[in-house]
């Protein structure tokens, strides 16, 4: 290169710079300020699309101009984390990385540099999954957990300690008994979330989104969910967040050392940790090639994301012989698994019509084999995302899959286009019905508004049989509903005769009076139920319950404006809006006439439960500081479940306020006001006294 063109090119970046350096540093500005408002005070201030926009315009600049990419720039560090406000602290130890192999070739060419070393060792291994989560240092001195840090570089990582006190794998204190317990031992393990768990949690999300009224930011995956999860503000945000803990290695530890590593194992369980209970001992590398091998297509029978294996020599001493090559121990490698992803072409897209009318595009896909299942069909979740990554039918697409999580197409492979091409329209009329699509500005779900549509009136004769708990009343049985014309609307379902549900393929007699005996006990639901199952769009299942306490009947629902709704607590004007569009609609009062005389619960039962089950109906708590043994969650949860209220404020009617830790103004205030006043130990007994101390959370392994 000549000094000339140096020059320019020096030149046009610093231009580039002067350009676009205001507009990044505002958008990278505007979106740690979304971040901090979601992620710390747990109050979203702009939509998820407009985060999306501000992070996708970022990413284009910086595509475009990867020298203008800082470190801290939030497009370089994983979705969910924070990344402000945590010390950091040196590991005294350092906390390595692992070496990889991807074939048995490898694996083999990995034994045998350890036997170049050692060359008289026979050598055994103990192998375990590799766990796709965050890597922790916990240290105990004298047995208390006195600091927690992620890796972090590997030599200094963050201090997270208060909130991994709130997991419930980690032990506080180290269990005494068989094993000594050392002066200072550093153990180390994954935190990570349960595909079910990191399911429930997106879910939870949603529908408290939905409660306030706000857009939900979902976690991509387990990995982002456990690592959002962790790097939290407060504390009591980690509590409520389904964590799970495995150890499997230790760091610095003082005045002992177990001989193998199986030993380390045995010590960590002694100590009263998880340890993986998939873990192997194996003496053959041909045996550690095939535990790869079985979790390999196993790997979605596990209940948490794994990655690889993990293979480690066993004996410590030839661990110690062996030692390290840069990071990478050289008595452990990490055995990764060809990634559950694959190309295949996109047959078509076909949209579904859903309970609320919501269309979905799902991708039809030329069958692909992927971790061990055979993968025919994508969602597309809407036409913004289809539009987004430019997705044409015929392309070949590049398919993820993450455990039992309906998989999703990453991109299309835009070198392989032959211009045969399809761009896809979204359809301007339902398929089903044939009604005008419509759509709200920023609205990226577009809908049927046909609430006749006969997809529409299956779906939610499914959601209405599974709210009400209608047993043998499935997809095919309520299609095929539908399609007879049995039913229109959820009320005919109270309507039917034997001899109708005998018209419907493989009923006989017995599964006929099974079915309508299940719908006649659905008439038991509280009203509560029977609004959350009637699938009105925004109204989920919390919702439901907030309305019919606040309403109290159908009646007063109907005649209810959105003012009135919107000023119930956590109601917002998205589920006020929906309910009165839907009270509104000419149809609805006949419907509603129809539900009465199919004799469903239409008014709130005050105490539904006996009052031997409710102890504290009619009594108001409020909490203030923070608790020990109990999360925020829990205690208002237990509380509410025994038929007590929560507050939102000290007042002279207050029946309780529990003080727990650094208690704020409101002690005052009640002390003043002469409000009964416990601790929370007080609660802890009350709460066990009548049977709801929320237990001790599972241990799954
Ligand atoms: S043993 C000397 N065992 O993998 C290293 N690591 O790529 C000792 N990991 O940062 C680590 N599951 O977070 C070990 N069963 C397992 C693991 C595991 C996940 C992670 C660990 C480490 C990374 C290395």
């Amino acid at each position: 290169m000549t000094d000339d063109r140096r020059d320019t090119s020096a030149s046009d970046k610093s231009q580039a710079m002067s350009d676009l350096a205001p507009r990044l540093d505002e958008l990278r500005a505007r979106i740690r300020e979304a971040d901090r408002a979601y992620y710390q005070d747990d109050s979203p201030t702009i939509s998820d699309a407009e985060y999306d926009q501000l992070m996708r315009e970022l990413r284009e600049i910086e595509t475009a101009h990867p020298d203008l990419i800082t470190p801290d720039s939030p497009t370089q560090r994983v979705s969910g984390e924070a990344t402000t406000g945590f010390s950091k602290v040196r590991h005294r130890v350092p906390m390595l990385s692992l070496a990889n192999a991807r074939t048995p070739d490898e694996l083999r060419a990995w034994e045998q540099r350890a036997a170049r070393i050692l060359p008289d060792a026979r050598f055994s291994y103990v192998c375990e999954p590799k766990i796709d989560g965050l890597s922790m240092n916990l240290t105990y001195e004298r047995g208390r957990l006195s600091l927690g840090v992620t890796r972090g570089d590997g030599a200094i990582g963050e201090d997270v300690t208060a909130n991994v006190r709130t997991i419930h794998d980690i032990p506080a204190e180290l269990k005494r008994g068989e094993i000594d317990i050392p002066e200072v031992v550093e153990v180390r393990g994954e935190i990570f979330m349960r595909r079910a768990d990191f399911e429930a949690l997106n879910d939870r999300l949603a529908e408290e989104a939905r409660v306030a009224d706000t857009t939900p930011r979902l976690f991509a995956n387990a990995r982002n969910g456990a690592a959002g999860s962790l790097r939290q503000k407060d504390a009591r945000v980690t509590a409520s967040r389904p964590l799970s803990f495995l150890a499997y290695h230790l760091g610095y530890i003082e005045g002992m050392e177990p001989r193998t590593q199986s030993e380390l194992v045995a010590w960590l369980r002694a100590w009263g940790f998880a340890t993986s209970p998939l873990m192997r001992h194996v003496t053959e590398l041909a045996e550690a090639q095939a535990y790869a091998d079985e979790y390999a297509s196993r790997r979605f029978t596990v209940d948490y994301d794994i990655d690889g294996v993990v293979m480690k020599i066993d004996d410590r001493w030839q661990q110690q012989e062996l030692g390290y090559v840069a990071r990478d121990p050289r008595w452990a490698i990490a055995y990764k698994f060809a990634p559950a992803e694959g190309n295949t072409r996109l047959l078509d897209i076909v949209v579904t019509v859903g309970r609320t009318g919501a269309l979905t595009p799902n991708a039809r896909l030329e069958p692909l084999k992927l971790g061990g299942v055979t993968i025919s069909n994508a969602t597309l979740h809407n036409a913004d995302e289809i539009a987004r990554k430019d997705l044409r039918i015929g392309d070949v697409v590049v398919v993820q899959r993450h455990g039992d999580v309906i998989p999703g197409i990453t991109k299309a492979v835009v070198e392989l286009r032959d211009g045969s091409e399809r761009v896809w329209e979204f359809p301007t009329v339902c398929p089903v019905c044939g009604s005008p699509v419509t759509r709200d500005e920023g609205d990226a779900v577009a809908y049927c508004p046909n609430s006749e549509c006969a997809a529409q009136q299956v779906e939610r004769l499914i959601h209405f049989s599974n709210v009400m708990d209608i047993r043998g009343l499935g997809t095919a049985v309520a299609e095929r509903m539908v399609q007879q014309g049995l039913v229109h609307d959820v009320a005919d379902v109270f309507h039917l005769t034997e001899e109708d549900v005998l018209t419907l393929p493989g009923f006989k007699k017995k599964s006929a009076d099974n079915l309508l005996r299940a719908i006649h006990t659905s008439r038991a639901q509280p009203f509560s139920r029977v609004l959350y199952a009637l699938g009105i769009r925004y109204v989920g299942a919390k919702a439901a319950e907030i309305i019919a306490e606040g309403m109290l009947s159908m009646d007063a629902l109907l005649a209810a404006d959105e003012a009135t709704i919107s000023a119930l607590p956590g109601i917002g004007p998205t589920i006020a809006k929906s309910l009165v569009a839907w009270t509104r609609l000419p149809q609805t009062h006949e419907f509603v006439a129809k539900l009465r005389d199919a004799r469903l619960q239409l008014v709130a039962q005050e105490g539904p439960a006996p009052a031997g089950d409710r102890p504290f109906a009619g009594e108001t708590f409020l909490l203030t500081g923070s608790l020990e043994r109990l999360t925020r969650g829990q205690a208002e949860q237990a509380i509410q479940s025994l038929g007590g209220k929560i507050a939102s404020g000290v007042t002279k009617t207050l029946s309780h306020l529990v003080v727990g830790g650094s208690p704020g103004s409101k002690l005052a205030k009640a002390e003043k006001l002469g409000v009964p006043i416990h601790d929370e130990a007080w609660l802890v007994a009350t709460l066990a006294a009548h049977d709801a101390l929320p237990g001790e959370r599972k241990r799954l392994d």
